[in-house]
């Protein structure tokens, strides 16, 4: 038994079907929508590759096909043999003429229909939304994108490092941590896999890691998660300058290949195409936060002042300035992490860089590394972090320390930059926010 085959004809998904023009093929998916009525019918059926429009006359088809299409509502299952013919107009570019129709399963009244949504009915019906048109579009460019992260540190000679989900202490400050229980004792569940994947560092030399990651954030925005993807690479003998090239190339590189491969669908999304290629192209502007900071100030922002974090509005501010992302680098070490190396030029601030895109504000952040056992223990003290707790971590420092660093590029912020979806939750299949846990 197979479902790869009826009727001794072979299933092609419909992303493919441009391949087969003239032969006989099965399609296999959903009814996305209907219309015609009498002799014809025109059915739009999606695979989740595509969505082909079958072209149904009682003339070529046998009674009971043609009976199936009457039947047929919204969402519902059903197989298709035809032959795809080529179509200029349709975005499939053909047309499938069908030769027998069958339906699978009825679907009784699909809750989501032509007429407009909110987004809370959306959200609350998260598990069929994926179904629709611009959602499918969305999770195609996150397939691609992942795939693009993958194959990025593979073809650069970076190893894939995991690092763990339950830890005993944070990363990134104390105050976004999830608590849960560890058999007797309390683990977190990370906020960042860096600290792990800088011990890999010592290792391997160049290693990424990729995974979920979480914080109890108590943030209502567009921007933020409480559970994401993060892809984390971290490298011996890197210096910041180093960290900001990896940055650029990384992001060119993803640009450019979503740009190739996904065309399609960021068309679907409606994406300004053009001012992603223009953001696919370096160099990328760099300028210190101080400069950033001038930046805001010189446009008549009151709600900044010298010193502090940006919020989303200076985030959107700066990213409007330039055409591609804007690196900030040399941050206030007081608004940063622990671990980030002080500046020996600049004291109080620290090798750290913050990319800004536009659309999605922060999409990494990264530094060059403490790498002196003595100031790093400063720095642990000076956060009030619990020394013991990263006594393995300033092992490092005692054992060959070298300079190094990384970044954190969050896949769904990432993704929001190059697919132009303005809000993160549509770009993970089942968004995890502060009011949010179902479905
Ligand atoms: O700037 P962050 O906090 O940096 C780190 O976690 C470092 N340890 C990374 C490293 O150097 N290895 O987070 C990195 C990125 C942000 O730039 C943003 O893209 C994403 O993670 N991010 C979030 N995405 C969605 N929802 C949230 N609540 C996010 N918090 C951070
Ligand atoms: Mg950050």
């Amino acid at each position: 038994m197979t479902f790869q085959e009826y009727r001794g004809i072979k299933a092609v998904s419909i992303a493919r079907l441009s391949e087969h023009i003239g032969e006989e093929v099965l399609v296999q998916g959903w009814l996305y929508n209907k219309r015609g009525k009498g002799k014809l019918h025109f059915l739009q059926v999606r695979d989740g590759s595509g969505i082909v429009q079958v072209v149904a006359s009682k003339n070529d088809l046998d009674e009971e096909s043609f009976e199936a299409c009457k039947d047929l509502t919204q969402e519902s299952s059903l197989r298709v043999i035809g032959k795809p013919v080529a179509d200029e107009r349709a975005p499939s570019g053909v047309e499938l003429q069908p030769t027998h129709i069958e339906i699978v399963s009825i679907a009784k009244d699909y809750p989501i229909t032509k007429k407009e949504h909110g987004p809370g009915f959306l959200m609350e019906h998260r598990h069929l939304w994926l179904r629709s048109n611009k959602q499918m579009a969305v999770m195609r460019i996150r397939n691609e994108l992942l795939k693009g992260v993958r194959d990025f540190f593979y073809e650069r000679g970076f190893a894939l490092m995991d690092s763990p989900i339950f830890t005993p202490n944070a990363c990134e400050g104390t105050s976004t941590l999830f608590a849960t229980k560890y058999f007797e004792d309390m683990a977190y569940l990370t906020q960042s896999g860096q600290l792990y994947a800088e011990a890999s560092a010592m290792a391997l030399g160049k290693v990424y890691c990729l995974g979920p990651t979480f914080r109890a954030e108590k943030s209502k925005t567009r921007r933020h998660l409480t559970e994401f993807w993060m892809v984390e690479p971290e490298a011996a003998f890197y210096d910041l300058d180093d960290v900001m090239q990896l940055a650029e190339d990384f992001l060119i590189y993803l640009a450019e290949r979503c740009l190739e491969r996904s065309r399609a669908d960021l068309l679907i999304l409606e994406r300004d195409v053009a001012a992603l290629e223009m953001a696919a192209s370096g160099p990328y502007p760099r300028i210190s936060y101080d400069e950033a900071a001038d930046l805001i100030l010189e446009s008549g922002d009151e709600t900044f002042k010298r010193g502090d974090d940006f919020g989303a509005p200076h985030e959107t501010f700066l990213s409007e300035r330039f055409d591609k992302p804007v690196m900030v680098h040399t941050w206030p070490a007081e608004i940063k992490a622990f671990y980030m190396k002080r500046d020996p030029d600049k004291p109080n601030y620290v090798k750290g860089v913050d990319v800004i895109a536009r659309g999605a504000g922060e999409i990494i952040g990264g530094a060059q590394r403490e790498d002196d056992l003595e100031l790093l223990e400063q720095r642990i003290r000076d956060h009030d972090l619990p020394m013991e707790a990263f006594s393995w971590y300033l092992d490092l420092r005692r054992y060959g320390s070298v300079p190094h660093g990384g970044f954190g590029l969050g896949i769904e912020r990432a993704l929001s930059w190059i697919s132009g979806v303005s809000h993160v939750r549509e770009t993970i299949p089942f968004p995890r926010m502060l009011d949010r846990l179902h479905p």
